[in-house]
């Protein structure tokens, strides 16, 4: 058993972990109907954190199909094309998150069809206030740890209304995919050979960078860095090829002293483009002797929908068995609960 596993909330947020193809079973079985008019030329998720990110797996899922373009909006506003030909999918585990329910009216405001995924809250009254379709998700997890219900409504009500195929599909094999992760990954008590607890053990005392191999991938190393950060309380910072290496990485040239904390790892997988592949070699290759733990975590399955859950999965794990390496309860985000709660009395 590794110290610290026994530490407060490990449990509980790997038990949380584990559910995770159970939920998107439970979305396969709701029929997600809305009514939404024809003629919708784009789509918007609104929402923050945990609830927003539903959002960039859907975007990235699309993102080389023809589909109509799909942004997540995190702000208090929506994009100005927002309009009558947009469809706005709010979503907040909670119902109570400031900026969603600004953007929630926004896009009242600017006429655009809408949909509210959430568990209730302020947002889930003035959704049945308006008369707006509401999806009510099962509550009582923490938001980051509900991202099967927060995606899988969002997946199949494209499909439903004809902007995206293969979505029932693509869940059902992410499903099964998941299913085979765990059974790898999840120990109540691991032993010393479970590949997420030897990944965990890497990332200890370093800061975790996360470069996605391609920008198709870029929700799975944007789920990995939030994962360590809420569940670990660690610092970590994301990244894309071909984009790095126009930037983040000219700044590894830095002092050693900066540098050797840092441990890079790669997610890679699905169709990576060739010359991805070369940027990945070459960029490992000037930076040896800068940068001396380089980790790479491959994504399974067929359809990118389950090769970027396949990866953000394997990260849920790393991040819990870490938070057990540092001793952490993964579970409360108390600096995130003390922001809210002050901005809501001020
Ligand atoms: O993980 C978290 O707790 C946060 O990232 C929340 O998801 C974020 O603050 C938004 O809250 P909600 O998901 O309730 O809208």
């Amino acid at each position: 058993m590794i110290n610290g596993f026994s530490a407060k909330g490990v449990k509980q947020m790997l038990d949380y972990i584990h559910g995770l193809p159970e939920q998107l079973e439970y979305c396969l079985e709701q029929d997600y109907r809305i009514p939404i008019a024809s003629g919708i030329s784009n789509v918007v998720v609104a929402g923050m954190g945990g609830s927003a990110i539903g959002g960039d797996v859907l975007r990235c899922c699309l993102n080389t199909r023809k589909s109509v373009p799909v942004l997540v909006s995190r702000d208090y506003r929506l994009p100005g094309f927002v309009g009558r030909d947009s469809l706005v999918l709010a979503v907040s585990y909670s119902g109570n998150t400031e900026e969603t329910i600004s953007a929630f009216e926004d896009a009242r405001a600017k006429g655009a069809q809408i949909a509210v995924v959430t568990t209730g809250g302020q947002l889930g009254s003035l959704a049945e206030k308006a008369g707006i379709p509401l999806i009510t998700i099962p509550a009582g997890l923490p938001p980051r740890s509900a991202l099967g219900y927060l995606f899988s409504p969002l997946a199949l009500i494209v499909e439903k209304i004809g902007l995206a195929d293969s979505m029932r599909y693509e869940l059902r094999e992410t499903t099964a995919v998941l299913k085979e992760i765990r059974e790898e990954l999840y120990a109540d008590e691991p032993d010393e050979a479970n590949p997420a607890l030897k990944l965990a053990r890497e990332l200890k005392d370093c800061i975790p960078v996360i470069w996605a191999a391609g920008s198709d991938l870029e929700v799975a190393a944007m789920r990995w860095k939030g994962q360590i950060n809420e569940n670990a309380k660690a610092p970590a910072y994301y990244n894309c090829f071909p984009e790095l290496n126009h930037n983040e990485f000219t700044g590894l040239e830095c002092p050693e002293t900066l540098t050797k904390k840092l441990a890079v790892i790669i997610l890679r997988g699905g169709e990576e483009n060739p010359r991805i592949g070369r940027r990945v070699d070459i960029t490992r290759e000037i930076l040896s002797d800068k940068i001396t733990k380089f980790l790479t975590v491959e994504a399974r399955g067929r359809s990118r929908m389950a090769q970027l859950f396949s990866l953000m999965y394997t990260g849920d794990f790393v991040s819990a068995y870490l938070a057990a390496i540092y001793g952490i309860d993964p579970v409360p985000v108390t600096l995130i609960e003390a922001l809210k709660k002050k901005l809501k009395d001020s």
